[in-house]
């Protein structure tokens, strides 16, 4: 097993340096400096680059191979925004900085913000929120803003969330104050009109919905659910997690969502998970522009300002601009794609995962077998003496990062797998033929499933005792 590094004190060799890792003194004025002897590792370089390189490989990553993880859009992120991120006007940028001494950053914002608006329809639009699920509160903040400013006598108290939401949305909902009412699919994956209509009343603040859903189905009454929701005087929220779907197809304006907002990391390829931070842009309609928070960029003359003052704004939702460097890679992945490029996004999305899905339809169950959008929903055959955790360790043996599995919640044993845009036809004809190959074993052999995985790093660990029983501090191994 690979040490960490606090456990190697390594011996000088030939040629190789052994720097001893001590803070710079000659930085720290003497009075801050204690006096007890840190036990700090002692790592040569070959020991360092040795150590790093090998805990790299341990890890699975989209730089490494095929990472079909359903719903979170692990696409191939390209260099080329890590090197735009990188330039130092921008990763050097202090948040401090007078205005006219970072108007090339402000520009960026104001430009992407204008790139967003225009492959979304939306009439306003913030990149301040850091991830997903904080453009969902941001949303959800806007209209609670609006009802209270249009209405206040009026209690709107309840938002609307489809069982097929991902569990950020209820708990966006809840966190912001509302009670939360579940509404039941149909059995084609659809929103249940029936259902919608039963739960909207005076009291309903929003819906919120995801389209394509979590099931990666396309929402087909979306234009009716549209109607029925702003009939009742409520909004239409739109978790914009899975616009690769959409981008280049359909402007979620038009859809008729009020607000929603993007995952720019899953979206728009900046690395996320282990990878970095992300950023959940939130674009709105005209009427709920006034509520976004500051600070608003602004340009007047070639002149870019931060604006701290549009009265009924809900205020400030991070420090500073966001996630500003998730915002400079997906303003480098609009201008390397360009507009001709950006619109073929969602058609390939959607064609790589319908080949897929075709490919496997035979040989596993799935649940709705109809035209998916950007990902779909598998499940074992339910004569295998298998179940989904089973078949997702055994694909690691066959060099795939396995897709997302027991979501969403309403498929049971469900597998759900996107390849995104970014993947090749071999790709995925080699993947198709692993999963044919465990579709085989399960069949015929379940104990080498059940034995899975047998070529990574660790086998099968206890999930449910990781979850619980955390140990996330470093104790040191005593010897002998
Ligand atoms: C449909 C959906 N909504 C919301 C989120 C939350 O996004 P984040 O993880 O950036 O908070 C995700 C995450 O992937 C998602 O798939």
């Amino acid at each position: 097993m690979e040490k960490v590094i606090f456990e190697y004190h390594s011996q000088p060799a030939a040629y190789v340096p052994v720097t001893k890792l001590a803070v710079a003194n000659k930085y720290i004025p003497a009075e801050f400096l204690g006096s007890v002897e840190l036990d700090l590792p002692q790592a040569s370089e070959q020991d360092v680059i040795r150590h790093f390189t090998a805990l790299s490989k341990l890890n699975f990553s989209v730089d490494s191979g095929f990472y079909p993880l359903g719903s979170c859009t692990m696409k191939y992120n390209p260099k080329v925004n890590e090197a735009v991120a990188d330039f130092d006007g921008l990763a050097g940028a202090h948040p401090y900085a007078p205005e006219e001494s970072v108007q090339g950053a402000l520009e960026l914002l104001y430009e992407l913000e204008i790139f967003l608006k225009e492959v979304s329809g939306f009439q306003g639009l913030t990149l301040q929120p850091a991830a997903g699920a904080h453009g969902e509160s941001t949303g959800i903040l806007l209209i609670k803003a609006y009802h209270r400013h249009k209405q206040p006598a009026q209690k709107r108290t309840i938002i609307l969330v489809p069982d097929t939401a991902h569990g950020t949305n209820p708990a966006t909902a809840a966190l912001a104050g509302y009670q939360v009412r579940q509404v039941q699919s149909d059995n084609q994956g659809n929103i249940d009109l029936a259902e919608l209509k039963k739960n909207l009343n005076a009291n309903v603040a929003a819906l919120m919905l995801t389209n394509p859903n979590t099931l990666g189905l396309f929402e087909r009454n979306i234009l009716a659910v549209s109607r029925l929701v702003h009939e009742n005087g409520a909004l239409l929220y739109g978790d914009g997690a899975n616009f690769n779907a959409l981008l280049g197809l359909v402007k979620p304006a038009e859809l008729g969502f009020d607000v929603m907002h993007f995952n720019l990391h899953k979206t728009f390829s900046a690395p996320h998970g282990g990878g970095g931070p992300g950023a959940g842009a939130v674009g709105c309609s005209k009427e709920l522009t006034p509520f976004l928070p500051v600070p608003r960029v602004r340009k007047n003359r070639e002149i870019f300002t931060l604006d701290y003052q549009p009265k009924n704004s809900i205020g400030k939702i991070r420090s500073f601009y966001g996630n500003f460097l998730t915002a400079v890679r997906a303003y480098a992945y609009f201008l390397a794609l360009g507009a001709e490029g950006i619109a073929k996004v969602g058609r390939q999305a959607i064609l790589n995962a319908n080949y897929l899905r075709q490919r496997l339809e035979k040989i596993y169950h799935v649940p709705y077998s109809r035209t998916c959008m950007h990902e779909f929903v598998l499940t074992p055959q339910p004569d295998w003496a298998v179940n989904t955790l089973d078949i997702a360790k055994r694909i690691i043996d066959y060099g795939f990062h396995p897709p997302t599995i027991y979501f969403p919640l309403i498929v049971h044993e469900a597998m759900m797998i996107e390849p995104t845009e970014t993947e090749t036809k071999e790709t995925m004809d080699t993947f198709a033929a692993a999963l044919v190959k465990i579709a085989q074993e399960a069949a015929q052999k379940p104990e080498i499933l059940k034995r899975a995985p047998q070529t990574s790093p660790v086998g099968r660990i206890d999930e449910a005792q990781a979850n619980r029983q955390l140990i996330l501090k470093y104790e040191k191994r005593v010897s002998g």
